[in-house]
């Protein structure tokens, strides 16, 4: 039987994904035509059965998510201009999903999107998406071009009064960005850097206004809830989550790319070495890790390799699906070396705002490079990196400090022995002594 499905990438072989002809030919556009027929509250109860899990890494329940949104709305601030955003960064290294979704399934999303316009009477949508992704943006300018020309964005929206349009912004570059205050704040024209949370971005997000954020996955998923309804999508998923997931395989598997497989009915081996998915190592090696949902996901070994790909069950052995990233190493990659260029990265994308991240992630790195190298560690920089990594996730101010050393705790776990082969008995205790 095979490991793959195409619940949401259903018609993503169409000749010309930017016409709406074509999409309407594979049921585009129904889900929306059947959503101006049901009120916001009915909508949001759909998304609530389906239990779709936020696609973007956090694993929110979309349904809890719309519907502390429509209280807002609804009671707190019912005058108030509210937008609908949609998170397209994807800035989280080995991902590439949502790009597969702009590229191949533009008209899907803007059909998600334009449903939760719909469903909170809004006016203006946006889209953030990642600044190198030029193509994709030029693609989606057409698309929305196309789809008001045929009436699905605009005025009167399918001949009710629901008028809404969507506007395309290009990323500033920057990891954090992703994170979705500080993609508000870039949004806006500002600094791309975290804003303090509460208030909640449902009550005081885009302009200050009440906003809706979510992934690209996540909204390209509402059409398919709507249409089959909240129950039969989460059939089709895992009793844990509804739907299907998009991963993204990389690194030494013989084959790399977009997937979309059924949750809760494949294990990781099956992912790395089903010939319809990782297809095994390249070249014959042996596996040695892989990393799940970006730098800032677990790493996980071996021993693993039986678990089911859901929600639940990596979670419970200490792993996570998080953005669906799979990077795949062999047993020639050093776990140091690896774990250095992951610091490194955060390091770089670190956006200097709290002192425990701007600093741990520098002193991080400079307890890796000593412990790569043979006699320069000692066996107190093991406690130093240990309290530096304790701190750095308790105290850091947004998700990337807090999740940055993710990666590093869980290979500490499993590889144990290569963090220690350098180490000499010689103690230290002074912390100023990597400053
Ligand atoms: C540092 C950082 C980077 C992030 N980058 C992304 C991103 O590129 N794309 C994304 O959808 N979510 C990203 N997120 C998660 C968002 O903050 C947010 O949870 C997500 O957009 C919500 O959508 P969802 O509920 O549909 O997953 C990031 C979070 C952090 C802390
Ligand atoms: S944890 Fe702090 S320094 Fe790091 S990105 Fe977030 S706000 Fe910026």
């Amino acid at each position: 039987m095979s490991k793959l499905v195409n619940i949401l990438t259903e018609g993503m072989n169409s000749p010309n994904p930017l016409s709406v002809t074509e999409y309407e030919k594979t049921g585009g556009f129904a889900a929306l035509k059947k959503a101006v027929t049901m009120t916001g509250t009915d909508i949001i109860a759909e998304v609530k059965k389906a239990l779709l899990l936020g696609r973007g890494g956090a694993a929110f329940p979309a349904g809890k998510k719309w519907e502390y949104m429509e209280r807002i709305v609804c009671c707190d601030v019912p005058a108030a201009p509210r937008y609908i955003v949609c998170n397209a960064d994807e800035g989280e290294p080995g991902t590439f999903k949502d790009r597969l979704i702009m590229d191949k399934l533009p008209l899907k999303l803007i059909e998600g999107i334009t449903i939760a316009g719909y469903t909170f009477n809004a006016k203006a949508g946006y889209i953030y998406v990642r600044g190198e992704y030029r193509k994709i943006q030029k693609q989606l300018i057409a698309a929305l071009e196309n789809a008001r020309k045929a009436g699905f964005l605009g005025k009167n929206i399918l001949g009710t009064d629901f008028d809404f349009d969507i506007h395309i912004v290009s990323g500033a570059g920057a990891y954090v960005c992703g994170e979705n205050s500080a993609l508000l704040n870039s949004t806006e024209g500002k600094v791309g850097r975290p804003r303090i949370k509460p208030p909640r971005l449902a009550k005081v997000g885009l302009f200050l206004q009440p906003t809706l954020v979510n992934n690209v996955e996540t909204f390209a998923n509402i059409p398919l809830i709507i249409n089959i309804g909240g129950d039969a999508y989460l059939q089709a998923g895992h009793p844990d989550s509804g739907g299907s997931k998009l991963i993204c395989l990389s690194g030494h598997c013989r084959n790399k790319g977009v997937f979309e497989i059924p949750l809760g009915e494949v294990t990781l081996r099956d992912i790395i070495y089903d010939p319809e998915l990782g297809g095994g190592i390249a070249g014959g090696g042996q596996l040695k890790f892989f990393h799940l949902g970006g730098q800032s996901g677990p790493i996980g070994c071996i021993d693993q390799l039986d678990t089911i790909y859901s929600y639940t069950d990596l979670w419970n052995a200490g792993l996570s699906v998080g953005s669906g990233a799979v990077v795949v190493m062999d047993e020639s990659v050093s776990i140091l070396e690896y774990l250095k260029s992951v610091t490194e990265f955060f390091v770089h994308e670190s956006c200097g705002k709290c002192i425990p991240c701007r600093e741990g992630n520098y002193h991080i790195l400079k307890i890796l490079r000593k412990l790569s190298v043979p006699g320069e560690a000692a066996a107190g920089d093991l406690d130093i990196l240990r309290r530096l990594v304790g701190t750095m996730t308790g105290a850091s101010f947004c998700g990337l400090g807090q999740s940055a050393a993710i990666a590093l705790t869980s290979a500490w776990k499993h590889f144990k022995a290569e963090f220690e082969a350098n180490v000499t008995a010689k103690a230290v205790s002074q912390i100023n002594q990597y400053s």
